[in-house]
């Protein structure tokens, strides 16, 4: 279905408690901007204790970070904190109005998540996924209530990048896409809406960059990790920029615009290896300085 342009906002539907399913680095910053922007009670869940502490915890510490750069005062700092809590069941999710998911990028583990929650929280809840590249409709296909499902994709750092892109799948509907552009609003996003298609809008444009840039390196190039500006195409070089979203996500990202678009995506087998390996990129900091990884390139 092609998207048809903003929905009705009076068809939106208040959001007066989030829950958000996975407690990592993704889940974290989304926690802390719901919080700040909508001051709303915001739920974490997690598999086990340890990731929801780790998460909780993180949040804590960015408003303590916030707090300390003059942004925030103690009264705000006390009810952020308060207004974040974390789980190890959805029990919790009963009441919220709106659910996000930031989990890891495989169609069946959100398949799984989104059946734990539908069967806690009301049929009129809204569940959105922030994948950065999987199919919205697909993800709901086994769902009672498929057509509360939507696409919620944030770009890193969530505090700072103004973009927000609504993804619609083909049965979302009318309410629970105003909801999701009223949401939007409220966090102080951009908010455009996509056709649920591969990588939606700024992964596909951005997989293509990333794609030539492993295969330019791949061929032989090293590209020179000190030119901050790269000509003005990105607001930070490539592979920096590739070790902010996460060599796994970029990776994953290629693999399926490579699946759905053979002709016109490359996988790099270095960027394969540098995920095997568990690095965080192809770069690394050598006496405060940013270098290409000696290990990556023995990767190669
Ligand atoms: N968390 C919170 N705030 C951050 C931050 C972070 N991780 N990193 C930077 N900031 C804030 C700083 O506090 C500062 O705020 P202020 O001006 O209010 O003090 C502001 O951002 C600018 O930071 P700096 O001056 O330190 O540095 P830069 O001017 O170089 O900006 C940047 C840093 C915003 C990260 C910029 O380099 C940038 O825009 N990089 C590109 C990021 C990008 O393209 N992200 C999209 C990736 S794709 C994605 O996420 C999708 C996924 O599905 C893969």
């Amino acid at each position: 279905r092609k998207p048809a342009g903003a929905p009705d906002k009076s068809l939106a539907r208040p959001v007066t408690k989030v829950g958000i399913v996975g407690a990592g680095l993704m889940a974290s910053q989304l926690a802390l901007l719901f919080v700040r922007r909508l001051e709303v009670p915001v739920i974490m869940t997690d598999l086990d204790q340890e990731r929801v502490d780790k998460g909780v915890a993180h949040v804590h510490a960015e408003i303590d970070k916030l707090a300390a750069k003059g942004r925030l005062d103690q009264d705000r700092v006390n009810r952020y904190k308060a207004l974040i809590s974390g789980d190890t069941t959805k029990a919790g999710m009963a009441d919220v109005e709106l659910v996000i998911e930031a989990v890891f990028e495989e169609m069946s583990v959100k398949q799984q998540v989104w059946a734990e929650v539908e069967a806690v929280v009301s049929p009129e809840c809204v569940l959105a996924s922030n994948t950065s590249s999987l199919s919205i409709t697909q993800m709901a296909s086994r769902l009672e209530h498929p057509e509360r499902v939507v696409g919620l994709h944030f770009f890193n750092p969530v505090a700072v990048m103004p973009l927000l892109e609504v993804i619609t799948g083909e049965r979302t509907d009318e309410a629970t896409l105003a909801t999701a552009f009223a949401v939007g609003r409220q966090l102080k996003k951009t908010t455009v809406l996509c056709a649920d298609s591969p990588s939606f809008i700024v992964n596909r444009l951005l997989g293509r960059f990333m794609s030539d840039m492993a295969r330019i390196v791949d061929a032989g190039t090293p590209i020179d990790v000190a030119d901050q500006g790269f000509a003005g195409i990105a607001p930070m070089p490539p592979f920096v920029l590739m070790g902010l979203v996460g060599p796994a996500i970029a990776l994953h990202n290629n693999e399926s615009l490579a699946a759905a678009f053979p002709d016109r995506f490359y996988v790099s087998p270095a960027l394969r290896r540098v995920v095997e390996a568990g690095k965080r990129g192809y770069y690394t900091q050598v006496e405060g300085r940013t270098v290409l990884d000696p290990e990556v390139l023995a990767l190669q």
